[in-house]
């Protein structure tokens, strides 16, 4: 069911593509964005591996306001799928990386080596993050004696090393990190270029949601893997040096038919029938899920949001599925005292495309315990944005366009050029940034969240990352605050992201 450029051929690109299908094929393409890359490896039987826990990073030093870590990219092998290496570029040479728990207010210092044999760049997903340590694209960090094929778009570069401070001046929130380096994105963190981030604070801290080990981090990702356990993904330049994208046939994004769960394939996770809060992390390149509860719990609703990309909801949302595109993160309250002890449940996957992709991972109720935690009815208290209050509008098309030999993805007709600022936001003003597209887009902008004006399962709170639907026009909300300087925003469709779906902005005093 993947949407495929089958649906393309005969068309010319760009949006007018798009109004000329029929009715049916937008249907498809609300499914999935992109083209399945099937395993030729052995494949584990599913839940037979049990669930990681990254570990969380150990601080190298404090001062009284100040944590300090260092983290080291390395090329390693890991085993991933049962009795097989595969290699992988890891941040501490693990998949996913060790998780930084940070506090609000209290800033958090990362020196991040590259021992890799690429450069790489270092992105706070979801980081209120001055500009200089936000990972713009061209801000390289090479690793030590690399010679640059090219020139010309690099930024500040960086030679083994950077220092990434973050202020942490925001909101407790379940964030990631992962690479940004321009036009190679998507590859460098389908090898494992990611880890959680998760920033806690008072406001949080006095709840009574489920903490300590009822508090788990999942990150979903979606893998192929050739016979002898190689992360298959379909680079022009497998040497991630000089040329940028994938396939042709892969350009609407590389679907694999492995789902990892914090890096382990299909993975069963003991639980107690009690309530656990997961947050829940889509860091797949292009594959969009929408997750459900086999069986559904005998009463009440299988998940209840309490938290989105920002950190918590005002209030808990009762949700019968959860629908997520890349980059976006559900903080949700299971409770499994609904469940008969003994039993099993699957977490699935209703938008599964090939046999593998339909089932995500399964939770083990092994015993009754005693739970202390509950959902209150109110979680927190933040601002709602208002329409009215939007100085200043601005528009932008995510297309397909035909700019040089091949297709590109676009916006505003516009190929990502790092020294061109589209937009110069006032610090402190609401905009109005209206998103208007042909195909499915999850739209992110970098620096500060936003308030999403639709009416839509994924929009609650404060987000980062909105799901564009195909022929779709959502308006968000935006009020960037504190930092001036230069930063993203993007399609997170990894494969978009590198083949150029992707603009710069400056905010100005
Ligand atoms: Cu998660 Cu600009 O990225
Ligand atoms: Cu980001
Ligand atoms: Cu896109």
């Amino acid at each position: 069911m993947s949407v495929s450029r089958r649906g393309f051929l005969g068309l010319a690109g760009g949006l007018g593509a798009a109004l000329a299908l029929p009715g049916c094929a937008a249907l498809v393409r609300e499914v999935q964005t992109g083209e399945l890359l099937r395993s030729t490896a052995k494949l584990p039987r599913p839940f037979s591996v049990p669930l990681p826990i990254p570990p969380v990073a150990t601080r190298s030093r404090r001062t009284s306001d100040i944590d300090f870590y260092d983290i080291t990219a390395r090329e390693t092998e890991a085993e991933i799928l049962p009795g097989v290496r595969t290699r992988i570029l890891g941040y501490d040479g693990i998949f996913p990386g060790p998780t930084i728990v940070s506090r609000r207010g209290r800033r958090t210092v990362v020196r991040h080596a590259n021992e890799l044999t690429v450069p790489m760049v270092v992105h706070l997903h979801g980081g209120h993050t001055p500009p200089e340590s936000d990972g713009f694209p061209v801000d390289l960090v090479f690793p030590r004696g690399y010679e640059s094929p090219e020139s010309g778009h690099d930024g500040r570069i960086a030679r083994g090393s950077r220092q990434y401070s973050y202020p942490m001046r925001q909101r407790a929130a379940t964030l990631w990190y992962h690479d940004h380096r321009m036009d190679f994105t998507g590859p460098q963190v389908y090898r494992g270029l990611a880890g959680f981030h998760l920033v806690h604070d008072d406001e949080e801290d006095a709840l009574p949601l489920p903490k300590g080990d009822h508090d788990v981090p999942l990150m979903i990702c979606d893998r192929a893997f050739d016979e002898d356990g190689t992360f298959l993904y379909p680079s022009l330049d497998p040497a991630l040096r000089t040329r940028r994208g994938v396939a042709n046939a892969y350009m609407e994004g590389v679907l694999g038919d492995v789902v990892l769960v914090n890096g382990a394939p299909w993975p069963e996770m003991e639980v107690t029938a009690t309530r656990y809060r997961f947050r829940i992390l889509n860091a797949s390149n292009a594959r969009r899920y929408r997750l459900a509860l086999t069986p559904k719990p005998g009463s009440g609703s299988p998940f209840v949001q309490v938290g989105s990309d920002g950190g918590l909801l005002a209030a808990p949302h009762e949700l019968g599925t959860v629908p997520i595109a890349p980059a976006e993160r559900f903080d949700v309250v299971i409770d499994f005292s609904a469940y008969p002890v003994g039993s099993t449940v699957t977490l699935t996957n209703e938008l599964g495309d090939a046999e593998g992709t339909t089932q995500v991972m399964r939770f083990r109720v092994t015993r009754k315990e005693k739970d202390d935690s509950r959902v209150p009815a109110k979680l927190s208290e933040f601002e709602v944005l208002r329409p009215e209050q939007a100085k200043v509008e601005r528009r932008f098309r995510f297309g397909r366009d035909d700019l040089s030999q091949h297709q590109m993805w676009t916006i505003n007709g516009r190929l990502f050029d790092p020294a061109r600022m589209d937009a110069r936001p006032r610090l402190g003003q609401v905009e109005r940034w209206r998103f208007v597209t042909d195909l499915h887009h999850p739209v992110h902008l970098h620096l500060d969240s936003f308030q999403v004006q639709r009416d839509a399962d994924n929009d609650n709170g404060w987000k980062d990352t909105v799901d564009v639907r195909p022929g779709e026009v959502v308006d968000v909300l935006v009020r960037f605050t504190d930092y001036a300087g230069a930063y993203v925003f993007h399609c997170h469709n990894l494969e978009h992201e590198d083949m150029a779906m992707m603009a710069a902005f400056e905010t100005v005093a």
